[in-house]
């Protein structure tokens, strides 16, 4: 039997037809990405999340000369709200991307790892979390995490309470 799936989200060309709270937390996400730590790539992300108790969370990339330690953008937002705000729910992802070596034509999306992380708190709360990516150029509306990333892993009898 052949499936289909298929992913709704939106594309704007400017930030008017969003929301005062989605522009600050994109603002937010700007300032992180200006603080990036990613003296390899020059790749430098920043993100930003919104929670329900109104606190903007906000991480950006962080390298290091053993290359595999570094972490991205999401993951160091998402970990550091979920670790001092474990009972709010995650409302909005903003991540931006820029390198001073080219232009990004497109906003960039988040790499898959922290897709997989984004989805199981989207999961676990049981609230969908809108995913903003922009730069300068556009701005792309995902209404849920859940959509960048079909038929992701998940096995709850893993978790042992
Ligand atoms: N990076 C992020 O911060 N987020 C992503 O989703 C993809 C990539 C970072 C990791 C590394 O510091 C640099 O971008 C180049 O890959």
């Amino acid at each position: 039997m052949k499936k289909e799936l298929l992913i709704q989200y939106e594309e704007f060309d400017d930030f008017k037809s969003l929301l005062k709270s989605e522009i600050k937390l994109m603002d937010k996400a700007m300032s992180a990405l200006n603080n990036a730590y990613a003296p390899y790539s020059e790749f430098n992300v920043g993100s930003a999340v919104l929670l329900s108790n109104k606190v903007i969370v906000a991480g950006n990339n962080q390298e290091n000369s053993s290359f595999p330690c570094g972490i991205c953008a999401e993951r160091v937002a998402l970990f550091s709200a979920q670790s001092t705000y474990p009972d709010a729910i995650i409302q909005t992802i903003a991540i931006t991307a820029n390198s001073k070596n080219f232009d990004l034509n497109y906003p960039a999306g988040p790499c898959g790892l922290c897709r997989q992380v984004l989805i199981e708190y989207e999961e676990k709360q049981g609230v969908d979390i809108c995913v903003l990516l922009f730069n300068n150029k556009k701005i792309i509306k995902l209404a849920k995490a859940k959509d960048l990333l079909p038929l992701h892993f998940k096995e709850n009898k893993l978790k042992r309470n």
